[in-house]
C-alpha cells in the first residue's frame, strides 16, 4: 500500500531532535501499544544515538494486556532501555515516568544537575493528551487527524525535571507493508492517503488468525477454516445494513464499521502485532528495500554510462 502522506513539518521535527539532543539525558519514545513496532520511528535512533530510551507504551487501555507485557520485557531487555506501560486514564502519570527517568540516568534530577527529557512520538499516539494530563490543563490541542502538535515546548514535570516536547512526526518511508496497514487501522494516517476497505480486509485477515472469538462475539458470525476477510467483510456489511440497490454490499460502508470499532475497542482489547511477528516483517521488509536499493543504483548507473559520465565497466576474460 502506496502511503500518499509526508507532511512538511516532518523536517522541521528532525532538525528540532537534531538540535536538542546534545542536552538530553533521557529520550521518552511514545508507542502505541496496540502496534509498538509499527508506531516506532525508525529514523529516531539515528537522530538519538545511545541516550537512554524510555519506551511509552501508551493507550494501553485498547491494546490486549497479554500482548503488552510481551512487548514490556522485549524493550526491558535491550541494554539501556526501559519501558511502561500508560493510558489516558491514569491520573498520575508523571510519577511513573520519573521513576523511569531515573532508574535509566540516575545521576540527574536534581537542581544542580536537572533531568533533561526528550518526548516524541508519531502523530495521533496521544503526546498532546498525555501532555494535558502532566501540566493538568488543556495547553494543547488533541484531535483524532494526524500532526496537530507542531511547536517545541519545554514543561517542569519537577523540580529539577524538564521535559521537551517535539512537533508530531512520522518517518520518511515505511518499508514494512503491513505496518503501513496497520498505522492506518489505529488513526495514525490521515484518512485520505489510503483506501479503507483495503485496511479493514488486512485488519480482518489478522483478526480472524488471532482473535477469531472476538469477531463471532461482535459481528454474531461464525469463524470457520473457509472464512476469509472478503467474505466476512460482506457478512457484515450485511448484518449492519450497509446494503445498496439490487442487494450490493457497501464494502467501503463495512470497511467503515471495521475500522470505526477497532479504534474504538468496541471490538475488544486488540494488539496487531508481536515483537517475534514484527522483528520478521521488518527483516523481510528490509530485505525487499535492499533489493529496490540495488536496482535503482543500476538504473542510476547505467544512466550515467549512457552519458559517458562514468566509465564502461572493464569485463574480465573477454578479448
Ligand atoms: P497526538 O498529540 O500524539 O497527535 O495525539 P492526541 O493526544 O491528540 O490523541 C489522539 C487521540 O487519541 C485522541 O482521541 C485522544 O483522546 C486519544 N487518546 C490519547 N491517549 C489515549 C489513551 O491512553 N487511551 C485512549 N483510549 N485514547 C487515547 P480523539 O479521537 O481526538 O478524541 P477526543 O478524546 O479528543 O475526543
Amino acid at each position: 500500500m502506496a502511503i500518499q502522506w509526508f507532511p512538511g513539518h516532518m523536517h522541521l521535527t528532525k532538525k528540532a531532535i537534531a538540535e536538542r539532543i546534545k542536552e538530553i539525558d533521557v529520550v521518552i519514545e511514545l508507542l502505541d501499544a496496540r502496534l509498538p513496532g509499527s508506531s516506532a520511528n525508525p529514523m529516531l535512533a539515528g537522530l538519538t544515538g545511545a541516550k537512554p530510551a524510555l519506551k511509552v507504551l501508551n493507550k494501553q487501555d485498547l491494546a490486549d494486556p497479554a500482548r503488552t507485557a510481551l512487548w514490556l520485557a522485549h524493550y526491558n531487555s535491550q541494554p539501556g532501555t526501559r519501558a511502561i506501560g500508560l493510558d489516558a486514564s491514569m491520573s498520575t502519570p508523571a510519577k511513573a515516568l520519573i521513576e523511569a527517568c531515573h532508574a535509566l540516568a540516575p545521576t540527574r534530577g536534581s537542581m544542580v544537575k536537572p533531568m533533561r527529557v526528550l518526548i516524541c512520538g508519531i502523530p495521533n499516539v496521544g503526546k498532546s493528551t498525555l501532555i494535558n494530563t502532566l501540566t493538568g490543563k488543556r495547553a494543547t490541542k488533541t484531535g483524532d487527524e494526524a500532526g496537530v502538535t507542531k511547536v517545541e515546548q519545554r514543561l517542569v514535570l519537577a523540580d529539577g525535571f524538564y521535559l521537551w516536547d517535539t512537533p508530531g512526526m512520522l518517518w520518511p518511508r515505511i518499508i514494512v507493508a503491513k505496518s503501513g496497514y496497520n498505522l492506518a487501522a489505529s488513526g495514525a494516517i490521515g484518512r485520505n492517503a489510503f483506501e479503507e476497505e483495503e485496511v479493514a480486509l488486512e485488519l480482518l485477515d489478522y483478526l480472524i488468525r488471532h482473535y477469531p472469538a472476538m469477531l463471532e462475539a461482535r459481528y454474531k458470525v461464525e469463524i470457520t477454516p473457509q472464512t476469509t476477510d472478503e467474505l466476512l467483510l460482506e457478512e457484515i456489511g450485511r448484518k449492519r445494513g450497509a446494503v445498496l440497490s439490487k442487494g450490493r454490499i457497501n464494502l467501503q460502508k463495512a470497511a467503515e464499521i471495521v475500522i470505526y470499532e477497532f479504534r474504538a475497542a468496541t471490538l475488544g482489547r486488540i494488539t496487531l502485532e508481536t515483537p517475534e511477528e514484527f522483528d520478521m516483517a521488518l527483516v523481510a521488509g528490509q530485505l525487499l528495500d535492499a533489493e529496490r536499493q540495488v536496482k535503482k543504483d543500476k538504473i542510476e548507473t547505467d544512466r550515467l554510462i549512457r552519458q559517458k559520465k562514468l566509465p564502461r565497466p572493464v569485463k574480465f576474460g573477454s578479448r
